[in-house]
Parts: structure tokens; sequence; C-alpha cells
């Protein structure tokens, strides 16, 4: 068996891994090999979780704030008493699970992920670093690995609809926000109830910059990048800027058999043509750019009755802010432009933003000898999904693990990580978490 070969065995749980340092201590491991995660019993994890939210066509729908999304929290939290984690609900929604260091002066290291899902989504997405995070908890636990740092797991609520929970955290979340009527039909602020949060107390939930000694996650690439290019372990340099709107086009309903083609104002044309005109915008100038007109309902909604009124969404994504703002600019006068044309008027209502975040350097290097030490090979790649770990830069050193998506499919059914990959994503989790700890950038 070779280094590879029995890099990927011990990943997927066949090998039992054999501590050989002398110290338990966070610091003592150096010496020896890299400490490991039980794999089997991770993906047996994913597969249990899975169940919450199942839709038939092999994915989940576990819409933040849906019973679906509330069993799946009281498993997690079955989990994190398994792993002998003491587990609390903050006042934003988000559980945390705590596990003391040797020293209670330092600031504690957040690692974690998400477990809500979009419609029909995927198994892997937020799930993969939830699970790997608690899973790493219990190995510390049953490995006798105590850390410098108390450490916090982490499972953000309503990642998929904008951060919420990271943003209480980070305290990016406006009060207006609370307003927001999710995926779910609840308003935010009912969703956090809903949870056993209390938006009344958000405040409570933040923390401020210097907070937190730094954060990790794990996560399922999404893309298709690492399979093509057959890399192991994905490295974040940084998290894309989103700024999404609700758009609103409002025309005139009218019949649809007696009002002659000249005469309509029409608001789902113009929205069809606002689809073209955000996808020509958006590829007009170079660069990884993405735009998406993602959810749209016309009214009333009948085949006889020309739509009076269209709601969609605009959503623009950027590594460069400022790319996101002139292209917003150019979308809306084109916007304007559109609506002239037969009467009808368009209205933009920022629904959030995730404001792009850099990976910490020295985080990214602790990741990439993490990998090494497990003979896994990696690339520094940007983030083209948004995640909880774009708030959590504004707190502390943030730093983000990727393992391949199988054929780069991701928000679909389809979405799929080998147990192996998820292994070996969480066992470089781990050894990052311990490097973290034993390093002198983690002093807070
Ligand atoms: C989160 O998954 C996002 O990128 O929208
Ligand atoms: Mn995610
Ligand atoms: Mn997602």
């Amino acid at each position: 068996m070779n280094r590879r070969e029995f890099s990927a065995a011990l990943a997927a749980g066949l090998l039992s891994p054999r501590f050989t340092g002398s110290s338990r201590s966070s610091r003592g491991w150096f010496a020896g090999r890299a400490p490991t995660v039980n794999g089997e019993r991770l993906n047996r994890h994913l597969a249990e979780l899975a169940r919450f939210g199942a839709n038939p066509q092999g994915g989940v729908t576990r819409l933040a704030y849906s019973d679906a999304d509330l069993q799946a929290r009281q498993y997690v939290l079955g989990l994190m008493r398994d792993a002998k984690l003491s587990a609390t609900v903050d006042a934003a929604g988000n559980i945390f699970g705590a596990r003391p260091g040797s020293s209670s002066a330092l600031k504690p290291i957040l690692f974690g992920s998400h477990i809500d899902s979009v419609p029909e989504g995927g198994n892997y997405d937020g799930n993969v670093g939830s699970l790997a995070a608690i899973e790493v908890a219990q190995s510390l636990g049953e490995q006798g690995i105590t850390t410098r740092h108390p450490l916090q797991v982490v499972i953000w609520q309503n990642e998929e609809g904008g951060l919420y929970g990271s943003r209480a955290v980070s305290g990016q979340l406006t009060t207006e926000e609370l307003q927001n009527v999710s995926r779910s039909g609840k308003t935010i602020a009912d969703g956090i109830k809903f949870l056993g949060g209390d938006p009344s107390r958000l405040a409570e939930s933040r923390r401020a910059k210097g907070d937190i000694a730094g954060y990790l996650e794990l996560h399922i690439e999404q893309g298709g990048t690492l399979e093509r290019e057959h890399v192991d372990i994905g490295i974040v340099e940084g998290i894309v800027g989103i700024k999404q709107w609700e758009v609103t086009v409002t025309g005139f309903a009218n019949h649809a058999g007696t009002t002659p083609m000249d005469q309509r104002h029409d608001a789902l044309l113009s929205a069809a043509r606002f689809v073209d005109a955000v996808n020509r915008i958006v590829t007009s100038v170079p660069g990884r750019q993405v735009g998406t007109v993602g959810r749209m309902q016309a009214f009333p909604g009948a085949p006889n009755v020309i739509p009076g009124q269209v709601v969609c969404t605009l959503e623009l994504r950027d590594l460069d802010y400022a790319k996101v703002d002139m292209l917003y600019s150019r979308i809306s006068t084109e916007a304007t432009r559109i609506g002239n044309e037969n009467e009808t008027t368009f209205a933009f209502h920022m629904l959030h933003e995730n404001v792009p975040a850099p990976s910490d350097p020295r985080v990214r290097g602790l990741i990439a000898e993490s990998a090494r030490a497990l003979g896994l090979t990696t690339k520094v790649m940007p983030s083209g999904a948004g995640h909880d770990a774009q708030a959590m830069a504004t707190l502390g050193p943030m730093g983000m693990i990727f393992i391949p998506s199988v054929g780069g499919i991701s928000h679909a059914p389809k979405e799929f990580s080998k147990a192996s990959d998820i292994a070996n994503g969480a066992n470089v989790l781990m050894g990052a978490l311990l490097k973290l700890d034993a390093s002198s950038m983690a002093v807070g």
C-alpha cells in the first residue's frame, strides 16, 4: 500500500487511526501522525441526516424554518450530545456545541456550517461541514485531545436565505430584514422564534471583531474544478460578494382577447426582456461575475389576462464588489428603458447582501499543511457560492476547505461527494483546527 492509498483508506475509515504522539494536548501531536476522524461514522450520519426533508428525486427540500429543518436540528442536537458537546441555541436561532479548552482565557475557535437547503437541493451542501465539525469534536474526545482554545461547533440557521444566522452574529443583519419573508412562508423574525431563538434579543447573539480566535468551514466545492483537475482539497482564497433584489414590474392587467397588441402594458413581457438584459449586461464585460433571475411570478396569473404585475429576483455576484455595483447600475438603467417601451415600471428592493470576504492567508497555510500531512493534493481557489464563513471573516481569521463535487452539480438532488473525499475533508478540518489552536495566530 503506497502513501496515497494509505491516506485514502484511512480517510474512508477503513483503517483505525493510531495516535503516536506522546502528549495529547493539541501541540503534542505534531511529533506523530495527524489524528483523524471516523470517516465511516461521519458518512453514516450524513445518510441519516438526509432523511429529513428527503424528496423523491433523491435530494432534500429542507427550507429554513420548515418542520424538516426543525427535525434535522433535533437530530444534530442528538449528535452533539453523543460528541459530549454542550449544546445551546442562541437568540438568532443558531446551534452552538461547546467543548472547553485548557485555557478558558482564550477566545473560542468556531467551526461548522449549515443544514438548511434550497428547494429541491442536495444532501451535501452545508451538511458535510456541519456533521464533519461534530465528528471532529467527537474524535478529539475519543482520542483524549484537549485544545488550548475553547471550541464551538456551530450550525448556522438559514444560510440559504442569505446567511441570516451568521450575519446576526457578525452584526450585519438589519432589523428591517427580520420582516423579509423566507421560502418557508415565515418572516425571518417568526422563523427565528420557530427555531427557539428570540428576535427581540438578537443583540445578545452578536460578537465583535476579535471575539473569536478563528473560524473554519468545510464545504463541498459546488463546482467541477477539483474533480476535473484531480485535486483532493480546495483551499478557498476568497468568497464572492452577493447582492439580491426583489424586482417588481408593474403594468396593467387587462383582457387578453380584447386588448390590441399595441395597447398593452404587459408586465411579463417587460420581465422577459429584463431577464435577457441581465444576461447580456453581465456577459458584456470580461471576468467571472454572474447574474441570475432565479424566481418569477406573474399576477394575476391566468391564461386570458395580460399580466399586470410581475415579481422576480435579481442576484449579482463577484469577488469585486465595485463590479457588482457597476453591473447593477447598468441593469437598472436598462430596466427603465425596457419599461418605457410599453409603459411599465420597474422597482428594485434590495433583499440582502453578503460582502465579499478574503480568507486569512495564514489559515490557508495551515489548511495546506494539514492536507500535505495526509498526502492530499491542494489547489487555492475562489468560491462562487456564498458561505457563513464570509460573515465570520469580519470577526477573526477565516479559512475554508473544499472537497470535490461529482460533476460539479449542486443546489440540485444529484449533488454528490464521495465518502472518501468527505472523510479527507474532515481530516483536513481536524488537522487545520489543531494547527490553528497551536499557532500563535489564534492568540485571542
Ligand atoms: C449559497 O449556497 C449560495 O451560494 O447561494
Ligand atoms: Mn452551503
Ligand atoms: Mn447552498
